[in-house]
C-alpha cells in the first residue's frame, strides 16, 4: 500500500523523486524516503509523516550531473510508521525500496540474521537488500545477485535497488505489485503508477508479473523466467485523475476490486497454520477480561455489530455494540472487566474517539482497529490492531469495511484460543475458511455485468428493505447504507424475522426487497420470511447460493460451506449493486452529497 518512483538520467533527481511521491500521496503516506547515487556517493534521506517533513529535511541537498534514484512513500502494515522502517531500506552499499508483501521475509530474516546480518527494521522489506548484498559477495556481479535475490522472494512485490557496486544501474523486479517504465530519450523513469511519471516521461511500458532487469545508460534489459526478453513501448496517458482510479471509472470501484487484495495483507503474518495471532497484543492483554463494548460509527458501526455475533459464539464473551454518539450522553454503565474497542477507518472520527476517552476515564482497557496507524484513535487507545486495507478514498466505504470485519472475526478466535473456547477441529476450519476469503472477494467480470443489467430496474420504486439473518443482518444495514449514500435512495437493513412486526405493510411491487439468503445461516427461515414479502408482492431480488422460485431477481453465490465466506462475497454483490445504481442515476460515485470521509465534529 505504498508508492515507488525510481529515476535515471541527468535531471535535477531530488525534484523528480519528490514530485512523484507527491502524486502517490493519494495512496497513503505515514513516511517517506529518497536514495540517490551519483558518480560512487550514495546519500539518503527519511522522515516520518507527511512528504513535507521529507521536502524540509532535504532543503538543502541537490543533485547535479548523471546518477540513479529512488523514492518511497509507505503506509505502514509491517511496523510501525518510524524512520527506521520508513523505505529506502539500506545494507552496507546498496538501498532497496519495495511494495508488496514478501511472505517469506521471516524465514529469509533468519537466515541471514544466522549469518550474522543486522537488521534495523521490522519490514519485510530489509531482507531484500541484505540477500542482493549476501549475493554480490558470492557472485561478484551485482545483477545474477539481484537475479539471484529475486528467486527466493515469495509473495507480491515491486521492487527498485540501487548499490554503489553498479551505481549507474537501477534494478527492479515485479510481481504481483503494479510497476511501470517510463521512457523519455536516455531518461528512464520507474513508479508504480502513471501519475508520478505523467507530464514526464512519454512512453511507458507496464511490467508484467514475474519481469525483472535493469536499466542503465539509457536502455532497460527486461528478463523473465525464459530469459531475456523484448518489450514494446506504448504512448502515455495524460490524465493524472484518470491514472490514479487505474483503470477504473471510480475509486470506489477500485476499492471493491482492491479487496481480494488487501484480505490478504490484512491476515499476513496473523492468519498462521494452526492459530491466529496478533504481535500487537501481548499475552496478558485479555487478562481479567470478562466482557466487550464496541463503539464505532456509520460503517465501522455495522462490522461491530457482525462481530458482536461472533464474539459471543466464537469467544464465549459478552458483547454489545454502540453507535459512538449514542453512547457518549446516556451516562453508561462501565465496569473495569470490559474491554473497550473503537472501531474506525480514518482513526479520527470525533464521536468514537471521546467515546473512547469516556471509557478511558472509567479506567476500561482499550483496544482500536483502524486503517491509520497514529491517528487520534491509535494513539488514544492502549492497544490497536491495523486493518491494512491501504488508503480508501470512496467516501462509501468497501475494503475498510471489509478489512474490519476480518480482522474482527481473527480477533475472535484469538480471544477463543485465549480463554479456550474454540477446540482446535474449529480453529482449522476457521482458518480454512480465512484462507478462501481473497478467492471469495474476486470481482468476475460474470458478476458485475450482472449486477449492471440488474440495476436499470431499482432505479425508482418507494425504498430498499436489505434483510438478513445473524450476521448478515449487519450486513444488510451496510448494503442498504451503501446504496442510501451513494444513490440516494431510501434503503433500510432489517432483521428478517423482524419485518413481520411492521415494515411488511409497506410491500407491495414497488417495495424493493434485497434478501441476504445464506445457505449456511438459517435458510429456512429467511427463505419463510422472504416467502411472506412476496405474498405481499414485494419485489424480491434474493442473493444466494441456492435457487430460489419466488425470487423476482436472483443472483447466484458460489459459496455455501461456511457463513463468513458467503458473508464476504455477498458483501461484494451488495457493493456492487450500489455502485451500479449510482451510476445510472448520474450521482458521484466517489463524493456522494453531504458526506464526508472524515467526520471529525460532533
Ligand atoms: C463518516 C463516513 C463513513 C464512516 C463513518 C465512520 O460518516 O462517511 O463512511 O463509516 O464516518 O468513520 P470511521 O473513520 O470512524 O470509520
Amino acid at each position: 500500500m505504498c508508492g515507488i518512483v525510481g529515476y535515471l538520467g541527468k535531471k535535477e533527481k531530488k525534484e523528480i523523486l519528490l514530485d512523484g511521491l507527491q502524486e502517490l500521496e493519494y495512496r497513503g503516506y505515514d513516511s517517506a524516503g529518497i536514495a540517490v547515487i551519483e558518480g560512487k556517493k550514495l546519500n539518503s534521506f527519511k522522515a516520518v509523516g507527511k512528504l513535507e517533513n521529507l521536502r524540509e529535511k532535504t532543503k538543502t541537498f541537490q543533485t547535479e550531473g548523471f546518477g540513479v534514484s529512488i523514492g518511497h512513500t509507505r503506509w505502514a502494515t509491517h511496523g510501525k510508521p518510524t524512520e527506521l522502517n520508513a523505505h529506502p531500506h539500506l545494507g552496507a552499499y546498496s538501498y532497496v525500496v519495495h511494495n508488496g508483501i514478501i511472505e517469506n521475509y521471516q524465514k529469509l530474516k533468519k537466515e541471514l540474521q544466522s549469518e550474522g546480518v543486522n537488521f534495523l527494521s521490522q519490514t519485510d522489506t530489509e531482507t531484500i537488500v541484505h540477500l542482493f548484498e549476501k549475493y554480490h559477495k558470492q557472485l561478484n556481479d551485482p545483477f545474477a545477485a539481484f537475479a539471484q535475490t529475486i528467486q527466493r522472494l515469495e509473495g507480491a512485490y515491486a521492487t527498485l535497488l540501487v548499490s554503489e557496486s553498479a551505481p549507474d544501474t537501477i534494478f527492479f523486479a515485479k510481481n504481483g505489485s503494479p510497476m511501470l517504465i517510463g521512457f523519455d530519450g536516455d531518461e528512464i523513469y520507474f513508479a508504480s503508477s502513471d501519475t508520478p511519471i505523467i507530464g514526464k516521461a512519454k512512453e511507458v511500458y507496464y511490467l508484467e508479473d514475474g519481469e525483472y532487469g535493469y536499466a542503465k545508460s539509457g536502455t532497460v534489459k527486461l528478463y523473465n523466467n525464459h530469459g531475456e526478453k523484448s518489450f514494446i513501448t506504448q504512448a502515455l496517458s495524460l490524465d493524472k485523475i484518470l491514472a490514479q482510479k487505474e483503470g477504473y471509472r471510480f475509486f470506489m470501484e477500485k476499492e471493491i476490486y482492491e479487496q481480494s487484495r488487501v484480505m490478504g495483507e490484512t491476515m499476513m503474518g496473523r492468519v498462521l497454520d494452526d492459530r491466529v495471532d496478533f504481535e500487537e497484543l501481548d499475552a496478558a492483554f485479555f487478562d481479567g477480561i470478562h466482557a466487550i463494548k464496541i463503539c464505532a460509527c456509520g460503517t465501522s458501526y455495522h462490522s461491530a455489530l457482525a462481530a458482536s455475533y461472533l464474539f459471543e459464539r466464537i469467544s464465549k464473551i459478552r458483547c454489545n455494540v454502540e453507535i459512538a454518539s449514542e453512547f457518549r450522553y446516556k451516562e453508561p454503565l462501565l465496569t473495569k472487566d470490559t474491554l473497550f474497542i473503537t472501531i474506525s477507518q480514518s482513526g479520527e472520527t470525533a464521536d468514537t474517539l471521546e467515546a473512547l476517552k469516556m471509557a478511558k476515564r472509567a479506567g476500561l482497557k482499550s483496544l482500536s482497529i483502524c486503517n491509520v496507524d497514529n491517528s487520534s484513535i491509535v494513539r488514544e487507545s492502549d492497544a490497536a490492531i491495523l486493518t491494512r486495507a491501504g488508503i480508501e478514498k470512496g467516501v462509501a466505504s468497501t475494503k475498510a469495511f471489509a478489512t474490519q470485519t476480518m480482522v474482527l472475526w481473527m480477533l475472535a478466535l484469538h480471544m477463543g484460543q485465549h480463554k479456550q473456547t474454540v477446540s482446535q477441529e474449529v480453529l482449522n476450519t476457521e482458518i480454512a475458511a480465512m484462507l478462501q476469503i481473497p478467492k471469495a472477494l474476486i470481482v468476475t467480470d460474470a458478476l458485475h455485468e450482472k449486477l449492471h443489467r440488474l440495476s436499470k430496474r431499482y432505479l425508482h420504486g418507494h425504498g430498499f428493505f436489505f434483510i438478513g439473518r445473524d450476521i448478515f443482518y449487519p450486513l444488510a444495514l451496510e448494503g442498504a447504507l451503501k446504496l442510501k449514500e451513494i444513490s440516494y435512495l431510501h434503503a433500510e437493513g432489517y432483521p428478517a424475522g423482524e419485518m413481520k412486526h411492521g415494515p411488511i405493510a409497506l410491500a407491495d411491487s414497488e417495495l424493493f426487497t434485497v434478501a441476504l439468503m445464506p445457505k449456511t445461516m438459517h435458510y429456512d427461515k429467511i427463505k419463510s420470511n422472504v416467502e411472506e414479502l412476496s405474498a405481499r408482492d414485494a419485489t424480491i431480488l434474493a442473493i444466494s447460493p441456492e435457487p430460489f422460485e419466488l425470487a423476482d431477481d436472483f443472483v447466484q453465490t458460489a459459496y455455501d460451506t461456511h457463513p463468513m465466506l458467503e458473508f464476504f462475497e455477498m458483501m461484494v454483490v451488495t457493493q456492487l449493486l450500489a455502485l451500479e445504481i449510482s451510476v445510472r442515476l448520474g450521482n458521484d460515485v466517489d463524493m456522494p452529497r453531504n458526506l464526508a470521509k472524515s467526520v471529525t465534529v460532533e
